[in-house]
């Protein structure tokens, strides 16, 4: 499975909801508004707390209030805190109807 696609006509901006995959991998997906679209693993890189309970963005970072790793939204980079690994961050196409999230 290279893509899956989901619905974003119920996403309200600000929401912030967690997907689980056939395989069991859990990713995060985080809606800003007008089109802003972002999505992570689920589990935090530093000790695995659940990001669509303790993850939050802030400007352009994803900080897990676990601990306060702090995270690039746009390559998943640590930016400081406790991680010192980066998250995985989703590939998004967003069309009129759906968000597609490339698994790649
Ligand atoms: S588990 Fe996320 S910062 Fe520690």
């Amino acid at each position: 499975m290279e893509y899956i696609r989901i619905s974003r006509t119920d996403f309200k901006t600000g929401e912030k909801r967690k997907i689980i995959l056939p395989n069991g991998r859990e990713l995060v997906v985080f809606y800003l508004g007008v089109d802003r679209f972002f999505v992570f693993d689920n589990k935090c890189p530093h000790l695995g707390c659940d990001l669509s309970k303790y993850g939050v963005i802030i400007k352009e970072e994803l900080v897990c209030q676990c601990h306060f790793s702090h995270f690039s939204i746009y390559s998943g980079e640590p930016k400081k805190g406790a991680s010192k690994k980066p998250i995985k961050v989703y590939r998004v196409q967003v069309t009129k109807d759906e968000v597609v999230i490339s698994l790649i």
